[in-house]
């Protein structure tokens, strides 16, 4: 059987040049100019366009827009039939993390009015809950700590007990025209003696729902 020659076919093609390494090198086909860095360029830029196209079509443009912020940290409005009557327990607006007061006038040498009282202790920061049947001094219904035990009055949040630095921090409060509050959970303001000078009323008046 007759062995077939390696080597030999490119210089048997039709119009292929005969002899040498520069002849052969000059008779291939042109080469195509992709290097690497024409390859990562266009993936990158592929990839962006991608991107942009993906935002304008929907999906991604929702975080270009400023969410309203809500909760804590921002105005928490509280509807007149939520705000208690002087002298009634405490109510509790977790959204906000406060607690809504409405000392009644002459308790605590306060002219009377709503406190908005933040919740957080202002010890070590734990929640402080309203306790109506907690019994201190021979008086039921505070605000005690169930960290380390800091007591509170009804009458404004002031310590009475316990290791908090002072009384309980209170926030602003507003009134509507409707009767509503709006309770500013991004001003707080450190608690102090005159807590009970800082209850609000409208126009001196007992707001509706008291
Ligand atoms: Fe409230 Fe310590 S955290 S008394």
């Amino acid at each position: 059987m007759a062995r077939k020659e390696v080597g030999t076919e490119s210089s048997t093609q039709e119009g292929a040049p005969v002899g040498g390494a520069d002849a052969a090198r000059a008779a291939r086909p042109p080469r195509t100019l992709v290097n690497r860095r024409t390859f990562v360029l266009s993936g990158f830029w592929g990839s962006m366009a991608a991107l942009g196209a993906a935002i304008v079509g929907g999906w991604g443009i929702d975080f270009l827009w400023l969410k309203e912020i809500t909760g804590f940290g921002a105005p928490v409005d509280v509807s007149a039939s939520k705000i208690p009557a002087p002298g009634a327990d405490p109510v509790h607006i977790a959204e906000g993390r406060f607690w809504l007061v409405n000392i009644p006038a002459g308790e605590a040498d306060s002219p009377g009015g709503l406190l908005a009282l933040y919740q957080k202790c202002p010890h070590l920061g734990c929640t402080v809950p309203w306790r109506a049947d907690f019994d201190f001094g021979g008086k039921k219904g505070w605000f005690r700590c169930p960290c380390h035990g800091s007591t509170f009055t009804k009458e404004g949040g002031i310590l009475v007990s316990g290791p908090s630095p002072r009384p309980l921090d209170t926030m602003a409060i507003t009134f509507k025209p409707t009767g509503d509050i709006t309770v500013q959970t991004g001003q707080v303001r450190a608690g102090g003696q005159d807590n009970p000078l800082r209850g609000v009323s409208l126009g001196g008046q007992a707001p509706a729902g008291a």
